[in-house]
């Protein structure tokens, strides 16, 4: 998703930028949007060429929660967190990453929330806590919902049987990034019977794919595979108006946040006759999870069906989408902001 932070327009509720006081490294905590509620988002910690690179993708992935949020129906906001680290990192400076970033976090009272994403996961959250009392996702035996990849993954899984007729039985898939969430994808649909093309920057993950039987492509290669269906579940903004040309796949729908290299690439696809599920809707699962065990009180039986609706979400929505003649980027969009604009005018007392 691009970003619509432009020229005198801020569209973020409040950025905090900050050299971290005890490990030097740049923290990025981006508030896009309280209007639903406090804002939730993941802790990234990851590599970037330039902080700015950081801070970029920290604003287009804290607008990423709002509209997650928005759409999975929760009285929730978007942020997220950004730390910036070197290429080489021992616990030591790790360590004191996270305590720089749980401060910066806890300096904003409450309005903000974090949980584990790329590159940190449940005893992390741990460390976070030690710091602030904003964080989900500790693990069981700290009172927290734990890791919330798994859930993420459930929801992808429901998301490609509700795409394909109920079953992925026989069809064909190219997982796209081998990670926490991305592995457990490829791990279900390779139980139930699916035929995959699997791919990761890390040649280490080949052994998932040896594991599974299934086939193994660089990349480049996976994306533009012949398949049924393309899950990304890797970093952002592969899905570029130069790629769209090159696709053979039926359907686009996978965890991985900010697919898109920006809007235009929906229509593109559309135009293709690709159906796009939107990302932040598809991988709603982890924060939908750790929001109904934390907050809401349920059973990890309900999470658990509530993260399984998510399927009968984007298969509604794309119904509605070729209802209306538009994408189901538009769709989800629409769904998101009608919620959003409702709340301003409650929070503005305006009609
Ligand atoms: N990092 C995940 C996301 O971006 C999950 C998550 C975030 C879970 C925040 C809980 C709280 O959706």
């Amino acid at each position: 998703m691009s970003c619509v932070d432009s020229g005198m327009t801020l569209e973020h509720e409040e950025v905090l930028v900050r050299r971290g006081p005890r490990s030097g490294l740049p923290i990025v905590v981006a508030v896009h949007s309280t209007a639903l509620g406090q804002a939730v988002g993941g802790l990234r910690m990851w590599h970037y060429p330039d902080w700015r690179d950081a801070q970029a993708d920290a604003l287009r992935l804290s607008r990423g929660m709002t509209y997650k949020c928005a759409v999975a129906g929760a009285d929730k906001g978007g942020g997220k967190t950004v730390v910036a680290l070197p290429e080489k990192t021992d616990n030591r400076v790790r360590r004191a990453a996270l305590l720089d970033a749980a401060d910066a976090i806890d300096s904003l009272g409450g309005r903000y929330a974090t949980g584990p994403d790329v590159g940190t996961g449940e005893p992390d959250m741990d460390v976070i806590a030690e710091r602030t009392a904003h964080v989900f996702c500790r693990p069981a035996s700290s009172g927290g919902s734990g890791d919330s990849s798994p859930h993420t993954a459930a929801g992808v899984v429901a998301t490609l049987r509700a795409l394909t007729g109920g079953s992925v039985k026989g069809r064909r898939f190219a997982v796209v990034g081998l990670g926490r969430v991305g592995g457990a994808v490829a791990t279900a649909l390779a139980a139930d019977g699916a035929d995959l093309v699997l791919s990761d920057v890390d040649q280490a993950k080949r052994a998932l794919a040896a594991e599974l039987g299934a086939a193994w492509k660089e990349p480049a290669g996976a994306l533009t595979a012949s398949v049924d269906v393309l899950v990304p579940a890797a970093l952002g903004g592969m899905l570029t108006g130069a790629l769209v040309p090159e696709l053979h796949c039926g359907i686009i729908a996978g965890p991985a946040n900010n697919q898109l290299a920006d809007e235009s690439v929906a229509d593109l696809l559309h135009e293709r006759g690709i159906l796009w599920a939107p990302d932040y809707v598809v991988g709603s699962g982890g924060v939908v999870n750790a929001l109904a065990v934390e907050l809401d009180g349920r059973s990890a039986a309900e999470a658990a069906e509530l993260v399984e609706g998510i399927g009968a979400t984007v298969a509604a929505l794309v119904d509605d989408a070729r209802r209306a003649g538009i994408t189901p980027a538009q769709a989800a969009r629409e769904r998101a902001e009608a919620r959003l604009n409702a709340a301003v005018r409650v929070h503005s007392g305006r009609d």
